[in-house]
């Protein structure tokens, strides 16, 4: 079994989308075990984002990522790291399909509604970034 963490983007709470998402998430097999609405602080972003921080979409990046709460969770379940990020679709948004989240509900590559871990490194990373509550417990 693996954990991974999961968001849903500002665009992606404001039109409505977090029980789409998590049905999606749900509906493959995958558990949620903690969740929060949270309005990400400067602070939070640049931490989770710092791999980013020389790239050119950096500054727009953070803008539209405080730009409202998100929807942060930690799923768990056989594979979680891998099938969140096949059922999230690619970053680059014209490789994503239809039938994954961001072939099926965005147009841009920085606005796409939904974040998973790359690896479970970063998993174990950004879940205790967001949930530093739960350091003893998962
Ligand atoms: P995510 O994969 O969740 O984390 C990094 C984010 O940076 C990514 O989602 C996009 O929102 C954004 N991003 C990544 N690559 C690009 C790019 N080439 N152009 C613009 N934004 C990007």
């Amino acid at each position: 079994m693996e954990k991974t963490f999961a968001m849903v983007k500002p665009d992606g709470v404001k039109r409505g989308l977090i029980g789409e998402i998590l049905k999606r998430y749900e509906s493959k097999g995958l558990n949620l075990v903690a969740a929060k609405v949270i309005w990400p602080s400067l602070d939070l972003l640049q931490k989770h984002y710092e791999e980013h921080k020389d790239k050119p979409f950096y500054n727009d990046l953070i803008r539209y990522m405080m730009s409202g709460p998100v929807f942060a969770m930690v799923l768990e379940g056989d594979n979680a790291v891998k099938i969140v990020r096949l059922l999230n679709g690619p970053t680059k948004i014209e490789d994503a399909q239809p039938g994954t989240i961001r072939g099926d509900f965005c147009t841009n590559t920085t606005f796409n509604i939904v974040h998973g871990s790359d690896s479970l490194e970063s998993a174990k990373r950004e879940i205790l970034l967001w949930f530093p509550e739960y350091a003893n417990k998962i």
